[in-house]
């Protein structure tokens, strides 16, 4: 940390996804209809296999239902899997757009990645709040986006993890060395506008937010203020 400069590597677009984590069940289609009239990026999706993590979410159903009654909110689809490699072209054939897959699965990354490559989606990597930003490095050539968790998967509505931000920062510095310039960091867990903003100060450019979008009255203010306030951040960071 230091005095705030104006960042001069890659301006990565600004990006606010809620997470259908945090929506009202009893009524889905009007939940994903509010995502996309608040003028969000794209909808997050939350699978958890009971396993990796240890709660139970919903399947590739879901992926499907967001396609049917959203076909233009892009589908970006978390799996919190032991297996993701298994079940990552079931996700694909629902109508995942990008698909994320965790460092730490117990699967071979690199050949899952290069697998949702292949069907010509977007491919990502997710770590855990405690994974080094190292462990995703060797996988960065096949990986449109990183995922960095700032709690611990599993469930929305917890605090997030400042212990993260040093991780984001390592991440992006890397990328602008190395000359990974596209690729999108993304934040998950806790973010608020004050979060978000944290993040976006060491790079993250995506922020994926569930219980604070879902509880506001009006989504498509608070999609627009964090936004905002994130571009004046990414902008002019300390990194
Ligand atoms: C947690 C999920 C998150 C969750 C975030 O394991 O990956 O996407 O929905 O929820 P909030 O924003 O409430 O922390
Ligand atoms: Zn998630």
């Amino acid at each position: 940390m230091g005095e705030p400069f104006l960042y001069t590597g890659s301006p990565m677009k600004v990006q606010v996804l809620p997470s259908l984590l945090a929506a009202d069940y009893g009524c889905l289609a009007e939940e994903i209809r509010r995502v996309a009239a608040s003028g969000a990026d794209a909808l997050h999706l939350d699978i958890m296999d009971a396993h990796f993590v240890p709660n139970l979410s919903f399947g590739p159903d879901m992926v499907a239902l967001a396609k049917r009654v959203c076909p233009d909110l892009f589908r970006n689809v978390h799996l919190m899997m032991t297996r993701p490699d298994l079940y990552a072209g079931r996700f694909i054939d629902a109508g995942a757009q990008t698909v994320q897959l965790h460092v730490e699965a117990d699967c071979d990354v690199w050949a899952g990645l290069q697998s949702i490559r292949a069907r010509g989606v977007r491919s990502g990597l997710v770590l855990r709040p405690q994974t080094p930003a190292k462990a995703v490095f060797p996988y960065l050539p096949l990986c449109d986006e990183v995922l960095f968790m700032t709690v611990n998967p599993g469930y929305g509505g917890q605090s997030f993890m400042s212990e993260v931000l040093p991780k984001i920062r390592e991440l992006r510095l890397a990328a602008d060395e190395r000359g990974w310039k596209g690729l999108d960091i993304m934040v998950d867990g806790g973010i608020n506008y004050e979060t978000a903003v944290q993040c976006a100060e060491v790079g993250a450019n995506q922020y994926v937010a569930g219980s604070f979008l879902f509880k506001q009255s009006d989504m498509g203010a608070a999609v627009a203020q964090m936004r905002e306030r994130c571009e004046r951040a990414y902008g002019t960071n300390t990194r």
